[in-house]
């Protein structure tokens, strides 16, 4: 599953703008947690529109290590026959979660509470990322690690035949580790709590409670949020899951028509969870005519179809306090400021640094490799907006985010932009040159 074997050059022509209808690919946080959580019911789940990207696929192939039916019935259709809570066996080979952290956290969670052992590992960029997050909390539960230095892949995991519930106030604001303490808690006596000072992404606790889980979220009285699940023994299967379209994958084309004046197009299907829009939030302020079109609720999360209309753009502060809700689009907001005029200041971003490259140091790389003007620190970036000479050759770092980002500053640049490896794109959004092309950007092999 090694998106880095063969690396692949893509450059991107700067465009006068873009027009078009185009759907966002499945979400891949959604897709993770319906595969999970269906191996993880007795019954059948079923599910359609499911990301296939290499990340979802990473996951599914390790479900079926660990004793689950996963089959793939057609275009994004599957379907999952659950072994039930606790019911993993142990895998007869190392899970391999290739440039996946959301399937390495979250499965961490759920095979800890099984006793028997487990082997990790993963492709050269998450072999670099931090899990000493997840092994602290899953460790005072009663789970062993034995990981490389600094708690990183490989490392073997020993599940205990009993855990111990715990509270825990997350040190960092992550998903990631929220949904691996509660699903280890699922499988655990008594109850759970994960204390999250700031929001994160919730799908963890809407689809568990589709599932028919006891979660409860409560606010406490420093404002920080307490969920708080019961363990129990089974989860209700036969669920039909509809997954949304990503709002981190719908972002590379809302930010391409948001800097390229005279563009109209619109990304259906775009799930807009409060705990994933930030980005969206933050292109209004910096002028962008951005609406939400025909919103509905599909499968237990808001959808709507976004609606962008290219102009100019002013930059602007972002609170650090917003950087849960978009940590994922940092990059491509990175190429709306390096467009708008003015400086955007984003502060509080030093999470940046723990994704599928150093996102702070690889952004700011393409940014000078690009001839834009920034100012970087230890937890912020600011960029200097205007003209975009363009022209740089981008290194991606196995960062699909990287990638997508800097060919979408490209059709905005006055020179060509290139990216050294765009086969990471494939992790979270198979098709990605196809559907830009389709809206009138010029990508294509270098
Ligand atoms: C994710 C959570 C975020 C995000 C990642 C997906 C999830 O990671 O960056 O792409 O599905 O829970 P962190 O939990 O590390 O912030």
């Amino acid at each position: 599953m090694s998106s880095s074997s063969v690396p692949q050059k893509l450059v991107s022509a700067p465009v006068a703008r873009l027009e078009g209808r185009v759907r966002a690919p499945g979400d891949k946080s959604i897709s993770h947690r319906a595969l999970m959580f269906g191996a993880i019911t007795v019954g059948e789940t079923t599910i359609e529109g499911l990301l296939e990207g290499e990340d979802i696929l990473s996951s599914a192939a390790a479900l079926r290590l660990l004793g689950a039916d996963v089959v793939r019935l057609g275009d994004g259709a599957w379907r999952v026959r659950g072994v039930g809570v606790g019911g993993f066996r142990e895998p007869p080979d190392v899970l391999d979660m290739g440039n996946s952290g959301t399937s390495a956290r979250l499965l961490s969670g759920l095979i800890a509470s099984h006793a028997f052992t487990s082997f990790m590992t993963g492709d050269a960029s998450l072999r670099r990322r931090p899990m000493m997050r997840v092994i602290e909390p899953l460790s005072r539960m009663g789970a062993r690690f034995v990981s490389r230095d600094g708690g990183r892949l490989p490392m073997a995991v020993t599940g205990a035949p009993t855990m111990m519930p715990i509270e825990y106030r997350l040190p960092v604001a992550s998903a990631q580790v929220k949904s691996a303490i509660l699903l280890a808690g699922l499988n655990t006596p008594g109850e759970t709590t994960v204390i999250e000072p700031e929001p994160t992404r919730d799908h963890t606790e809407r689809m568990l409670e589709g599932f028919g889980a006891a979660v409860r979220t409560r606010t406490l009285d420093d404002g920080a949020r307490a969920i708080t699940i019961v363990g129990q023994p089974e989860l209700a299967g036969n669920r039909h899951i509809v997954v949304p379209g990503d709002p981190s994958s719908a972002a590379f084309a809302v930010v391409a028509a948001a800097v390229r004046p005279g563009s109209d197009v619109t990304v259906e299907n775009v799930g807009i969870n409060p705990t994933r829009a930030g980005l969206y939030e933050t292109l209004r302020e910096m002028g962008a005519a951005l609406s939400f079109e025909n919103r509905r609720v599909m499968g237990g999360e808001t959808v709507a179809d976004l609606r962008i209309r290219g102009g100019a753009l002013k930059g602007i502060d972002v609170p650090p306090d917003r950087a849960p809700s978009m940590i994922d689009e940092y990059p491509v907001l990175a190429v709306a400021a390096a467009v708008a005029e003015g400086t955007t200041r984003m502060q509080g971003v030093a999470e940046l640094r723990a994704k599928e490259s150093d996102r702070l140091a690889s952004v700011a790389a393409g940014l000078q490799a690009n001839g834009v003007r920034f100012e970087i620190g230890a937890d912020y970036l600011h960029v200097q907006g205007g003209a975009v000479p363009g022209g740089g050759l981008v290194a991606t770092h196995l960062d699909h985010r990287i990638a997508m980002s800097f060919l979408v500053l490209g059709l905005a640049a006055q020179s060509p932009v290139a990216v050294d490896d765009g086969s990471p794109i494939n992790t979270s959004f198979p098709g990605f040159a196809a559907m830009m092309n389709g809206l009138g950007a010029k990508i294509t092999n270098a």
